[in-house]
């Protein structure tokens, strides 16, 4: 089994060059399945979530190489399948090859992608938007099937669930007729997919705000585009910078937008400036606490970095509170960082943080991707050697997360037991 072992103690200074944005990278990947030809994805992430999405789609007679961040998929002998468990079940982002599938092949089925450590991630919304868009939907113990042509209506979701709308615009832009999505999610990552499309020969107005009118268009062609850089990443590497009390700039952050993400980093005193293609931070001494924060869709603070905010409060100095209000189990950090010394406890959907000095390396492990950057984080500040099992959640989203710190100064590496 691998492990990342971290020495902390270390302020971490220099420059990160920014790697593209895994959230957008999956909805496009499955994007491409409705283009006829080659389509050409620049700045894609090489990370274990697309390597397990390119696996899936090579059982649909897709073939894709990634190399140098280069991703190359070939649609031609594309073809219709079930996607088992062993494929629909490794990445979230494989719910999204639903809407492709049925919107070029008028057919998909797929396993239930089932719950996970962060909360139960039912699809029902994404169920009741294939229905609103006239298509059959069974159903069954091994899985779901969609079946039919999409064809346009006005679709209302109660909530605005990022995968959700990601399946509608997916499903309908080769439909019949005109779709709206109203209560749309407005996440940058939407906004990269419709814009994916778009090059393609899509009909998309209102991308970036709640409500999406998608003219059906016939095909889509051949394309390339180049993917933003990744807004959670990117916060993830200026937290630990300041987690050390460092000095860091993140290049290649032109088209990131950080809304949600920079405020709670300010407020714990963090100077942090932007220019065109660069973000610099600069750390405070100490810590501030933050009285309390909320997660919530974008453009409010992004459940995709309560962990290592957490992880930066258990030091700081005060009392915190943060509330999760996106997933209903997303509290895996938290007694991991205790067995390194943090003082913090649960109730019903807040987490409060009683900041210490100092954390302790030990032993750790992290139950998803998001608490095991923010594991690392805290590793990092701690003193002495900490050991986190569970990196190959890392891997899911981080690239090369142990030579990026090391990088910037840090004691930290990818070890086997
Ligand atoms: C996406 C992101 C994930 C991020 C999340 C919220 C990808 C690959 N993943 O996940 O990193 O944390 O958005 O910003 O882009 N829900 C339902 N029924 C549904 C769908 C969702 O109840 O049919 C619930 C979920 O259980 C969750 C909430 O809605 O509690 C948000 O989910 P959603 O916005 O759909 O997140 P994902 O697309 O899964």
């Amino acid at each position: 089994m691998s492990y990342i072992s971290v020495v902390g103690g270390t302020g971490l200074k220099g420059e990160v060059c920014l790697q593209g944005s895994k959230n957008a990278a999956l909805p496009v990947v499955a994007a491409a399945v409705l283009c006829n030809g080659t389509v050409t994805i620049k700045n894609c992430p090489d990370i274990s979530d697309i390597r397990d999405l390119m696996q899936a789609l090579s059982y649909a007679g897709i073939v894709s190489t990634l190399c140098d961040n280069v991703l190359e998929l070939d649609t031609t002998g594309a073809k219709p399948v079930f996607f088992g468990p062993d494929l629909a079940g490794k990445t979230r982002g494989g719910v999204l090859l639903l809407g492709a599938f049925v919107g070029r092949f008028k057919e998909a089925g797929m396993a239930y992608p089932g719950g996970c450590v962060i909360g139960a991630r039912p699809i029902d919304l994404h169920c009741k938007v294939f229905q609103r868009l006239h298509l059959d939907l069974r159903e069954e113990e091994e899985g779901v099937f969609v079946k039919g042509t999409p064809k346009g209506a006005r679709i209302v979701l109660p909530f605005p669930s990022v995968g959700a709308t990601e399946n509608a615009i997916l499903a309908s832009v080769c439909g019949r007729g005109r779709t709206e999505i109203m209560g749309a999610a407005r996440e940058p990552e939407i906004t990269e997919l419709c814009l994916f499309l778009k090059h393609a020969g899509a009909r998309i107005w209102g991308e970036g705000t709640s409500c999406l009118v998608i003219e059906g268009v016939p095909y889509l062609h051949a394309t390339e585009y180049t993917l933003s850089g990744d807004r959670i990443v990117a916060g993830t590497y200026l937290a630990a910078s300041m987690i050390t009390g460092g000095e860091v700039v993140i290049r290649k952050t032109e088209r990131v937008c950080m809304k949600g993400v920079l405020e709670p980093l300010r407020t714990m005193g963090a100077m942090i400036y932007r220019e065109k293609e660069l973000m610099y931070l600069h750390a405070p001494k100490v810590l501030q606490p933050i009285r309390f924060l909320e997660t919530a869709p974008f453009p409010g603070f992004p459940t995709d970095m309560q962990s290592q905010t957490v992880a930066l409060l258990s030091v700081a100095k005060g009392n915190s509170c943060i509330c999760e209000t996106v997933f209903e189990s997303r509290f895996g950090v938290v007694p991991e960082l205790l067995k390194m010394g943090a003082d913090i406890t649960c109730k019903d959907r807040c987490i409060f943080v009683h900041g210490k000095k100092g954390l302790c390396g030990t032993n750790v492990t992290a139950s998803d991707l998001r608490s095991g950057a923010a594991l690392v984080l805290a590793a990092l500040a701690a003193e002495g050697e900490s050991k986190i099992s569970g990196c190959e959640y890392i891997a899911r989203g981080y690239e090369n997360i142990c030579e990026t710190l090391r990088g910037i100064g840090a004691k930290c590496s990818m070890r086997e037991e």
